[in-house]
Order: C-alpha cells, then sequence, then structure tokens
C-alpha cells in the first residue's frame, strides 16, 4: 500500500524515481508524485493516475542527483494532485513522503493551524512535512526525530531538504523501508522490488529506525536516540523482474505460472519414499508437533481463503483440532492463546499490517506464530522468526492467483508432515505425497486445454447483476477466493455460501437466470451439493458447475459444465479454483477493466 523510493547519488535521480515507482504501483496506484533537490530548490511534481501520468509530466532533463517519490493508494483525502505525495511544508523547502496512518492528525493539524498554518491537502500526512519545518534548525535527523515523536500511528517516511542536498532523511514505525548500497550512490525504497535493479545489498530498517543516507550509505539510529547497526542482506533471486513476457496482462501471467510455482514450493519438501514431508523452517521437533493442541491459521483476502483449506488440511489429515480466522477481526477479540497452540500467518506479501497485527498479538500472550509467506525478508516473515516460504515468485497482479495455490500447498506438506508425526501411515502418507507431487503437472495439463465452456461462464457472469458461488468444506473456500476475484477484476457483484446455507435465506435471491457457481468436486458431499443445484435450478438459476471429469451426472444437470480433474477431496482447491481465477480474468477482459491495477485496490495493504 503506498510506495515510496528515493535516491542519492551522482546520477539524475528522476529516472530512477520513475524506474521504481513503476515497479512499486502494484501497492497503489490513485496518484504519484516526485520531489527532486536541485540548486538549493525542491521541485516538486505530482499526478493523479498511474505512474505513466507522471513520467509523461516530468521534463526530461530534469536535473537534480537527490529524490524521493512515491505512488499512493488514498486513505486520508480524495484522489487529487494536492493530495498526492510529496507533500512540502509552507516554504516549499521541505519534502516528504509518507505510508503509514497518522491517528492524532486532527489534533496536530488544529495546534499548526492556530499557530498560522495553512493546509494544502486533506491528507493526515501534511501535518508531519509541517511539524518538520518547525522543528528544524539546521539539523534534518532531529528536526525529523522531534516531529515523529509527536506522531501516533504508523509510518514510513522519506524527508530531503533544501539545504542539505545528497541527504534523505528516512524513518519506520510499522511501515516497511529498505536502504540498498550501490556504488556510490544510495536508495531507498518500501519494498526491495523497486531496488533490485540496481542493487541487491540492502538494510530493512527495523520499527523506530531512523536513517540518514547520502551517495555514500547511512547511519542508522533509534528514534530515543541509541545508535544501532543493521546487517546488510543480499536479495535473493526472487526479486528479478521478469515482465509480462508475452501476456498481455501479469494476472494471466501468473495463473499460468502455476505448474512451475507449484513445483517450486513442493520441491524437496515432499518425501514420498518416508510417507511424509520436511519443512525445516518450521522449526519444530517431533514432540512439538506431537504436542500441539490446537492450530489457528490467521490470513486475509486470499490469504485467508487458502487458510480455510488449510486448517481443513490439519484436522482432516492430521486430526489436529484447527480453524481459520480472518487477522483483522482476531487481533481485536483478545483470543485465549495456550501453550499448545499453535498460530500460522498466512501472506503473500508479508506486509499485511492487519496479519501482522495478529502475529504480535499471538506474540505478547507468548503465542508460537510461524509465517506462510512468499516475499522473502519481509516483516511478517522477520517477525515470525521461522516459517515456509511458499516461493511463488514475485506476483505483480493485484488478484492474487499463483500465489493462493502456492500458499494451499505449503499448508498441505506441512499438514502432510505433522499428519506423519502423529497419526498417518507411511503408505498413506506416500500415497497423498505422490498425488501432491503430481499436481504441478496436471494444473499445466488443464490450463493447456482450457475448456470452451470457460467462454458461456463468462457470457452468464457479465451479463448476470448478480452470481452466486456455492460449495461446501474445501470447496466453499474455494467459493469465496472464486467470488472474491471476480469481485476484484471484474467489479460484478457476487457473494460465496456454503451451498447448504442456501435455503436459509440467500435462495431468496435466486431469480431467473441467476447465475449459481458451483464448484462439485466427486468428494462426500457430492450428492448433497447436487441437492441445492436441484434447487437453485427450479428457482430458475442459470448453473455453472466446477466438477470432477467424467461427472457426466453433474455435467447433465449443469446449464455450464466444466470439468477439472479428478482428485482426493483435500487437493482439490488446487484444480478446481483455476477456472474461477479464468473466468474473473476474462470477465474483467470482457468488461473492459484494468486487469492488474482493479480500482480502488493495492497488492499489500500495510494500513489497518
Ligand atoms: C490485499 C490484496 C489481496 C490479498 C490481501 C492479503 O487485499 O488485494 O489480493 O489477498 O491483501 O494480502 P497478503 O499479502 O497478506 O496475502
Amino acid at each position: 500500500m503506498c510506495g515510496i523510493v528515493g535516491y542519492v547519488g551522482e546520477r539524475r535521480a528522476a529516472p530512477v524515481i520513475l524506474d521504481g515507482l513503476r515497479r512499486l504501483e502494484y501497492r497503489g496506484y490513485d496518484s504519484a508524485g516526485l520531489a527532486v533537490l536541485a540548486a538549493d530548490q525542491v521541485q516538486t511534481i505530482r499526478r493523479v493516475g498511474h505512474v505513466a501520468a507522471l513520467a509523461a509530466a516530468v521534463p526530461g532533463d530534469l536535473a537534480g542527483t537527490t529524490a524521493i517519490g512515491h505512488t499512493r493508494w488514498a486513505t486520508h483525502g480524495g484522489v487529487t494532485e494536492s493530495n498526492a505525495h510529496p507533500h512540502l511544508d509552507s516554504t516549499n523547502r521541505i519534502a516528504l513522503a509518507h505510508n503509514g496512518i497518522i491517528e492524532n492528525h486532527t489534533g496536530l493539524r488544529a495546534r499548526l493551524e492556530e499557530e498560522g498554518v495553512t493546509f494544502r491537502s486533506d491528507t493526515d500526512t501534511e501535518v508531519l512535512v509541517h511539524l518538520v519545518r518547525k522543528f528544524y534548525d539546521g539539523d534534518p535527523e532531529a528536526a525529523v526525530r522531534h516531529a515523529l515523536g509527536l506522531i501516533q500511528g504508523t509510518y514510513g517516511v522519506a524527508v530531503i531538504f533544501w539545504d542539505h542536498p545528497g541527504v534523505i532523511i528516512a524513518a519506520r514505525n510499522g511501515s516497511p523501508l529498505v536502504v540498498g548500497k550501490g556504488n556510490g550512490e544510495t536508495f531507498l525504497a518500501s519494498d526491495p522490488h523497486a531496488l533490485s535493479a540496481h542493487t541487491r545489498e540492502v538494510v530493512y530498517l527495523e520499527d523506530r529506525d531512523i536513517a540518514r543516507i547520502d551517495a555514500r550509505g547511512w547511519s542508522i539510529s533509534r528514534m530515543d536516540g541509541g545508535g544501532v547497526s543493521r546487517v546488510v542482506e543480499v536479495l535473493g533471486e526472487e526479486w528479478e523482474d521478469e515482465g509480462r513476457g508475452d501476456y498481455s496482462h501479469h494476472m494471466l501471467k501468473e495463473i499460468h505460472e502455476q505448474p512451475e510455482s507449484l513445483a517450486r514450493c513442493l520441491r524437496g519438501r515432499v518425501v514420498p519414499d518416508q510417507g511424509g514431508a520436511r519443512l525445516g523452517g518450521l522449526d519444530l521437533t517431533p514432540r512439538d508437533i506431537a504436542g500441539i493442541r490446537h492450530i489457528t491459521v490467521l490470513g486475509c483476502g486470499t490469504s485467508f481463503h487458502a487458510g480455510l483449506v488449510g486448517a481443513a488440511a490439519m484436522e482432516g489429515l492430521a486430526r489436529i483440532p484447527a480453524s481459520a480466522e480472518i487477522a483483522s477481526e482476531f487481533r481485536y477479540r483478545n483470543p485465549v492463546i495456550g501453550p499448545d497452540d499453535l498460530f500460522l500467518a498466512v501472506s503473500q506479501s508479508g506486509e499485511t499490517a492487519d496479519t501482522l497485527g495478529a502475529v504480535k498479538e499471538v506474540q505478547v500472550k507468548g503465542g508460537k506464530v510461524l509465517g506462510v509467506v512468499n516475499v522473502v525478508g519481509s516483516s511478517i516473515a522477520r517477525v515470525c522468526g521461522h516459517g515456509v516460504y511458499v516461493h511463488s515468485g514475485p506476483e505483480i497482479a493485484v488478484a492474487s492467483t499463483k500465489a493462493f495455490t502456492s500458499q494451499v500447498a505449503a499448508l498441505l506438506v506441512a499438514s502432510l508432515s505433522f499428519a506423519r508425526t502423529r497419526v498417518l501411515g507411511p503408505h498413506e502418507g506416500k500415497v497423498f505425497g505422490e498425488e501432491l507431487l503430481a499436481v504441478p503437472e496436471r494444473v499445466g495439463e488443464w490450463l493447456a486445454s482450457e475448456p470452451s465452456s470457460l467462454h458461456d461462464a463468462v457470457e452468464l457472469c457479465t451479463k448476470g447483476k448478480f452470481v452466486f458461488f456455492l460449495g461446501r468444506g474445501v470447496s466453499h473456500a474455494v467459493a469465496l477466493e472464486g467470488a472474491l476475484k471476480l469481485k476484484e477484476v471484474a467489479y460484478v457483484p457476487c457473494m460465496a455460501y456454503p451451498a447448504a446455507e442456501m435455503k436459509h435465506g440467500p435462495i431468496a435471491l435466486i431469480d431467473r437466470n441467476t447465475p449459481v457457481i458451483v464448484v462439485i468436486p466427486d468428494d462426500v458431499m457430492r450428492d448433497k451439493t447436487l441437492s441445492t443445484i436441484q434447487e437453485v435450478r427450479a428457482r430458475g438459476a442459470r448453473v455453472i458447475a466446477i466438477h470432477t471429469a467424467g461427472d457426466s451426472a453433474c455435467a447433465k444437470l449443469a446449464d455450464v459444465s466444466i470439468p477439472v480433474p479428478r482428485a482426493s477431496p483435500l487437493i482439490t482447491p488446487l484444480l478446481s479454483v483455476l477456472p474461477l481465477q479464468l473466468l474473473a480474468y476474462r470477465a474483467g477482459l470482457a468488461l473492459g477493466r484494468d486487469i492488474d491495477r482493479p480500482r480502488n485496490l493495492a497488492k499489500s495493504v500495510t494500513v489497518e
């Protein structure tokens, strides 16, 4: 959510900033701006819309070798040029970009207005730049430290001062910032993705760190004044920017990457010979695993849906009582956390504020929490300390696809490992492991021969006023994920429901021609879900069934039949979600949506 980029060195800074902003744009894309320091002047250019609009407005010869930039996802104040970052103090000599939320901005603003400051935006951020100006007496770091001392809330900030060319002050509390070391130049970003083209040597700021950055490097201290040194880490290859290749959108590319991303997630981890799985990062002994009393899987959005499948597998396969919970709800309900409970925090970005908050809540109460994270070195991965990386590779499209299947796969591997320790014999473990290892190839085969009936489904869904998604057990999680994709990418109103709950109210919404997508693999619930299909058909619904290949009864009953390969019940989500990902993509395309950057959304939601 919102991206920050900074540069100090000898190059013209504007192109570096624009390139970084392009790479961060998936985090927020309402508006973008940059502030460049040249000849003791701060020059700011801001534009509503995508980074391309900003790039078009930046003169090709814009001088200045110190700059900061920002891409915004609006929280306080509408999407306007005056609300775009960087913000300037009243004398236009200090520029500041901010990620996060300043919770006490109303009181601070009133006080500053009483002191004669005129505000030029509706943002919470602007108070900060005026406070920095107020406390500035020639020492940039001291002024930022002083101003931030009055702030309640979260921030990642970057500030430049007209009379300190070649210096950026950066500080972090709750919103990530990473400093990159170049050769005679230094970079700053809210996400290493923005830096990977320039350097692989980075330092992650910790909460309450403040850094003074110049072309030679940086010095970091704590907000309370104490000195500190942070380890330089080397970014792995996962940060390579591969672009879109021949695909028209990142989302389509990422859907088609699933055979490889799944194989990467499973490789070396599933050990059929032993009928089990190996996940060293979990740091759990067999004795620890045997003693787990309850597992709670935490996450938001797509990661929560993966967590639902994970919890079902922990209970169904490993016979450990388990549930999944939306992180934002969990963190504020004062949860009871027992010594033998285990928590799994699932997050693609590893930066979701609600999930990070839930992790901290578990830790405050002495609980054990492990990360199931994609982005290596992200906040959740670091705060958890241990866990599983899902290795889906960079996911750029806002709507998550390959991360979902890798999260499910990682949770299935963990379930297999726990199951083998607690209840599962080597033969059953081997069978499950071998089936898991075969999934990437089956996913590839299905994607290569996408059924033509998908087009009929797209037509029904784009014409309908409202779409239902139904499923039971893990297929309910798939239905939730399918509905989320259709909302995010195509803006089609829709709702997912456990199939049997339809008769308790929602069936009143069914009208002639209402599209109802039913995820109905051939499992123990199939016959019951068939009855639900009959019930909605009797009321005029048009049924799109995602069913097991060869289930002719199901195919016959549906208006649109989309077969997926047969699989064990817990593995079906990895296959039945594929048509729903493509359905959302194709519906978004048919409706002319901005597929990779849907309106109002952001890839990484770092505010509550
Ligand atoms: C945002 C994204 C969703 C994502 C959710 C959780 O809302 O738009 O696609 O599922 O955050 O993100 P995480 O990075 O924690 O998986």
